[in-house]
């Protein structure tokens, strides 16, 4: 069998008497869409936020392609190829549209180990070609802080894209976006995802979007994952259905 693209060995982290990663064993196989659901405060973030460095386990291993990454930081682990989105978007809001993809671009260093200049960081057929793939192209002048709060998703998202990540991790994409445009939003992130041909973990409250757009689901109740299995079974999981979706 070929190595997972992220594993995890038993992570385990409270926060005083709240247990937020409770013997956390997960893997994950390149191509896989895998969404995250779980109640407000079950623990998803963090295992983000544990996965891409910004926090330490106090116990268990993170690998990424089969390497530990437990003890790097987030930009050497962005660097590796593991890229995650924020649950309110993380952009440059002084900064138009294209400047933001340009600065997230600058991020990666050069082959002699030094900052890239921005104005080299990625040439401009990149970056048009990033935002014409997720819509943005007619508003590349614009500045990032004046869009409206999907197309900041979207951007935030591209901005992640620049950095050519093997995996995304995307912390709510269309939370803050409204019923009827999440749809249009996950279409857009899917395609762009499957364009760069990225495997993706997606946090995510509504199950309709779920269904829709996973391969496969992992619930998350109290710092556990309590389900793991295609959208069909877990979805269908009484105790899921119970403690999780809240019916
Ligand atoms: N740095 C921290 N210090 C103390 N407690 C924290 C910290 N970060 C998170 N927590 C707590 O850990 C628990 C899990 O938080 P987390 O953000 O992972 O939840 P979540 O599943 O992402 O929830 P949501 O759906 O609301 O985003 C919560 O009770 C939260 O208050
Ligand atoms: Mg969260």
């Amino acid at each position: 069998m070929s190595t997972p693209l992220l594993q995890t060995n038993d992570l385990q982290l409270a926060f005083g008497a709240v247990v937020v990663a409770d013997h956390i064993n997960f893997s994950l196989n390149q191509g896989e869409r895998l969404a995250v659901i779980g109640q407000n405060g079950a623990g998803k973030t963090t295992f983000i936020n544990i996965c891409t460095g910004l926090i330490r386990p106090q116990a268990g291993r993170v690998f990424f392609e089969g390497k530990d990454v437990t003890e790097l930081s987030p930009r050497a682990i962005a660097l590796r190829g593991m890229v995650r989105s924020f649950q309110l978007p993380q952009l440059f809001t002084e900064h138009t549209v294209r400047d933001c993809i340009r600065i997230a671009a600058a991020g990666k260093r050069n082959r002699l180990g030094l900052w890239t200049p921005l104005a080299k960081a990625v040439d401009d057929d990149q970056v048009a070609r990033i935002l014409t793939m997720v819509g943005l192209d007619k508003r590349a002048d614009e500045l990032s802080g004046a869009l409206p709060e999907g197309q900041r998703k979207l951007l935030d998202i591209a901005m992640a894209l620049i950095m050519k990540p093997r995996l995304l991790i995307l912390d709510e994409p269309t939370s803050g976006v409204s019923s009827d445009e999440k749809h249009g939003l996950m279409k857009t992130i899917m395609n762009a995802l499957d364009a760069q041909k990225v495997t993706a973990i997606f946090v995510e409250h509504d199950v309709d979007i779920v269904s829709q757009y996973s391969t496969r689901v992992a619930a998350w109740i109290a710092g556990r994952i309590a389900a793991d299995g295609t959208p069909e079974k877990v979805l269908a999981d009484p105790e899921i259905r119970k403690n999780v979706i809240g019916e």
